[in-house]
């Protein structure tokens, strides 16, 4: 996820721009950039690091022009550096680029052996190279423009400037957003509304496979196939503070229902690695022969707090397709014991932040042992990113709730990814059974959006125990860790006390806190543990509890059962774990913001734990 601004009209574009950036740091922020055009002349300004690096070097000495796009990143292919900072030019073209090109690689090898060279690793400069080879004298830049994101594949929203046409601006999108503002005299694009509140509430929101022209008094929309489009501007009527958070009251509630994103980019942007065409972020590299792997006799996972729950997740999917004894640690038990790791080893660490001390302690251990360390990591070129033999990215962007939500689900892909990868590299994994299972996995965003329409639905059965003082949530197989997960999502954000247990564990214990009104959330989806989750569920019905269940669609024997059923679409039983993870991520949301806690920031909690 990263920024896209630009502007044309009679002010200098270069405070516009940095304006409009500064308020789309939360969509990235590991370097930013400009460019602007006068007299003939396209200057581009660019800084690694926050947009406070931009803003210093641009102060110093302010580009002139008053027409120019500017963008603020958030790494996907590529680290974060000067040069792999946005805006990137190539012959007369200039972009800015938000999205992942999937068939970047192909397309980069093929430009390549005509001549070009590259001065990023990045996938965006691919569209420069290739607009600027469909530019000819008698085609003009549009049209060249349109040649060349036919010839994309993924997601894009794209600003692009031709250095001798200072009077137009070209934009695009599929798959990522932009929104147009309209002035007086001038006209302005952004990846997101807030950029634009400041000079603008008429704006046009771009569709995907469209096309948009700007000049200083007009914008004209067109399919990327050249049909004319015509919409009407729409008044934006919230406030910055709201706009920034896409009207939603909080940027945990935003996170929640960015999944479907967030979880498409995440699979999206690893595709060729699965398919073991590329070795995307090098993870593909750490077993460079199927010998190499072979040689595998165990694998840990380490991580800490929801990371840890994907991790446990995890372990189900990997060790059914590697056939490799996998085990699960949570960092800050790991790094102080003495575990049996040598070079025959493989380490998993997953963390959102890539900071955790735990986690980058506990690998550095491994590492000096001998293993091998993957990582599955949200922030490029984190610590913990930097010092592992490979990592696998999850491409969610900022996650600014302190609560991990979105950086959850996806990092749960990632390690279905990284079965897929290392089962089919091992020969253990089937390769029809790892096709079919790559099918199902790309459909999970949609099913997550299915999830996501019954918010409402959901918030009404929260609500009802919002006013209770504990809750136990229970499951089963892979669906235990998502029971501990429901519980912790609700401890952190309500500080309600809230337990997650192994359904068959409850006799052994818990079933003693169970009681007239006890609230228990169960997930008793259509799987091989179905018969036996509805024994719980009669276990704690008979102590008359409520009783919140997770099913699976169509169910209708369950219905006559619990009053409150929230219902899941049906999927392989390796990914409902993500499915179940969204109500769960819902419930703690309502109820917390119920209690009137501040969702975003709860007490004594930090976004990213880098002390021990
Ligand atoms: C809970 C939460 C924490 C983190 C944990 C690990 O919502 O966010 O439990 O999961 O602190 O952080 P990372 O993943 O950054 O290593």
């Amino acid at each position: 996820m990263c920024g896209i601004v630009g502007y044309i009209g009679q002010e200098q574009a270069a405070g516009i721009l940095l304006d409009g950036l500064s308020r789309l740091e939360y969509r990235g922020y590991d370097s930013a950039g400009i460019a602007v055009i006068s007299d003939g002349k396209l200057t581009i300004r660019r800084a690694q690091g926050k947009l406070s690096k931009l803003r210093e070097m641009i102060h110093s000495q302010s580009p002139e022009g008053k027409i120019g796009i500017g963008h603020t990143r958030w790494a996907t292919h590529g680290r974060p550096s000067e040069t792999n900072a946005h805006p990137h030019r190539y012959g007369k073209v200039t972009v800015v680029h938000n999205g992942i090109i999937e068939n970047f690689s192909e397309l980069r090898e093929a430009l390549i052996k005509k001549g070009h060279h590259f001065s990023s690793e990045t996938d965006t400069e691919i569209i420069a190279h290739l607009v600027d080879e469909e530019l000819g004298p008698k085609t003009p830049t549009l049209t060249a423009f349109r040649r060349a994101l036919h010839r994309l594949k993924g997601s894009f929203a794209v600003a692009l400037l031709h250095e001798f046409e200072p009077d137009t601006l070209y934009v695009a999108r599929s798959g990522s957003p932009l929104v147009l503002g309209l002035g007086e005299g001038e006209n302005f694009v952004a990846s997101d509304v807030p950029a634009l509140l400041p000079y603008t509430k008429r704006v046009l929101f771009l569709e995907d496979g469209e096309v948009a022209v700007l000049s200083r008094k007009n914008i004209e929309i067109e399919t990327l196939d050249g049909k004319k489009v015509q919409r009407e501007a729409k008044t934006i009527t919230w406030t910055l503070a709201m706009a920034e958070k896409a009207g939603y009251k909080h940027f945990m509630l935003k996170e929640i229902f960015e999944q479907p994103r967030a979880l498409a980019d995440t699979l999206r942007g690893h595709l060729d690695l699965v398919k073991s065409n590329v070795h995307g972020d090098g993870s593909g590299e750490i077993f460079k022969t199927k010998a190499d792997l072979e040689k595998i006799d165990k694998v840990y996972i380490v991580a800490c707090g929801t990371s840890w729950h994907a991790a446990l997740v995890g372990k189900y999917f990997l060790e059914s397709n590697l056939k490799t004894l996998v085990m699960v640690e949570q960092a800050s038990e790991f790094r102080y014991r003495d575990p049996i790791l040598d070079k025959n080893t493989l380490v998993i660490a997953i963390s959102q932040s890539g900071e955790t001390a735990d986690t980058l302690t506990a690998i550095r251990n491994a590492k000096a042992k001998g293993a091998k360390v993957l990582s599955i990591v949200n922030v490029v070129d984190s610590s913990i990113a930097r010092e592992s033999d490979g990592v696998l990215y999850t491409y969610t962007g900022p996650e600014i709730g302190v609560a991990a939500t979105k950086t959850f689900t996806a990092q749960i892909a990632a390690l279905h990814l990284v079965g897929l990868l290392l089962g089919r590299k091992k020969g253990s994994y089937k390769k029809d059974e790892a096709e079919k299972f790559l099918h199902e996995l790309l459909e999970v965003p949609g099913k997550i959006d299915e999830i996501l329409k019954q918010a409402e639905s959901i918030r009404e059965i929260a609500l009802k125990y919002a006013h209770s003082e504990d809750c136990l949530f229970i499951g089963r197989g892979p669906q235990f860790p998502i029971a501990l997960e429901g519980a912790l999502k609700l401890k952190e954000i309500s500080y309600l006390h809230a337990e997650g247990y192994p359904a068959g564990e409850l006799k052994h214990g818990p079933i003693a806190l169970i009681d007239q009104g006890s609230p228990v959330v169960a997930i008793a989806l259509q799987d091989d543990y179905y018969e036996k989750m509805m024994s719980n569920i009669q276990e704690v019905l008979s102590r008359q509890a409520s009783v919140v269940v997770l099913a699976t669609e169509g169910d209708r024997k369950i219905s006559s059962l619990a009053a409150d059923v929230i219902y899941l679409p049906r999927m392989h039983p390796f990914l409902t774990p993500i499915l179940a993870a969204v109500p769960m991520q819902l419930i703690a949301y309502y109820i917390a913001d119920h209690r009137g806690h501040d969702v975003d920031q709860p007490r004594n909690l930090a976004k990213s734990v880098t002390v021990e």
